[in-house]
């Protein structure tokens, strides 16, 4: 299993880091005999599982409950789980607690935060009780609204100079490694550079330190994907056919042939 100290290293050997966003038993399994360095048990299961229009209902059981599923397909992958919306934001006590109760009831070894000056002092107490703590600037997709809507960050000076300062601030709090979203390549290669800890990609560029995509786009499953996604299969489109023929064959009386009945 690797460490955040692998991670850390990683970066200073210049070995591309890889992580995947998932959120149940099978296809961790699947991210672990892959050799996938890290798995996020994201929030996004709020949008990709439960089919909600942001991730903001996800509550603090259900990103639990994945995880759980998730660390029995992949008990040898270090585990990151997203701290829903509101989990961690009302006040450093309840932020730890709500952390420790995640890898204390699930094997998971560390949490993801969104935000940056705002939650350093949140950060540096989980820190300070052995909590392994990653950052997430740019696009943050609790702050949607605020956002107003799904966008590329760091587009205008302001922005730029707000992120680049969120991510010395946060490396300063003691995160382990920052998820860039949605920010132009130029931007994500800046802060890679200055930064020692690593970062990793999502519509950032291939200048980060590692990258990190939800499963569910990288195999196909949905039709429309933001830009940065590629598609590496078309699982939506395969599972569709196998689901009409399945129906063609039962009712046509193919299936269940004799290979798959006992005698
Ligand atoms: O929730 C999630 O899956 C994420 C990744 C896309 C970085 O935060």
């Amino acid at each position: 299993m690797k460490t955040i100290l692998d991670f850390i290293e990683a970066k200073k050997n210049k070995k591309k880091i890889t992580m995947i966003s998932t959120y149940d038993y099978w296809s961790a399994m699947l991210c672990e005999k892959a050799g996938i360095d890290c798995i996020l048990v994201g929030d996004s299961l709020g949008m990709v599982i439960q089919g909600k229009e942001t991730t903001l209902p996800v509550k603090l059981e259900e990103m639990i409950y994945h995880t759980k599923a998730v660390k029995k397909g992949a008990p040898n992958t270090f585990i990151i789980v997203d701290m829903p919306f509101m989990s961690y934001q009302v006040n450093k006590d309840e932020a730890v607690k709500n952390a420790g109760k995640i890898l204390k009831e699930t094997g998971a070894n560390a949490v993801k935060l969104e935000g940056g000056e705002e939650i350093a002092e949140i950060v540096e107490k989980m820190v300070s009780v052995g909590i392994p703590v990653m950052g997430h600037l740019g696009l943050t997709p609790q702050s949607v609204h605020a956002l107003g809507g799904y966008r590329v960050q760091g587009r205008t000076k302001e922005q730029q100079k707000k992120i680049i300062k969120d991510s010395k601030i946060l490396e300063q709090a003691g995160v382990f490694s920052i998820v860039l979203e949605a920010v132009p390549s130029y931007l994500a290669e800046e802060i890679t550079e200055f930064l020692e800890i690593p970062t990793i990609g999502i519509g950032a560029g291939n200048k980060t330190d590692g990258q990190v995509l939800v499963l569910h786009d990288l195999i196909g499953i949905f039709e429309t994907t933001p830009k940065f996604v590629k598609k590496y299969m078309e699982a939506g489109k395969l599972i569709v056919e196998s689901l009409e023929k399945f129906k063609q064959e039962v009712q046509e009386g193919i299936f269940p042939d004799k290979e798959h009945t006992y005698e």
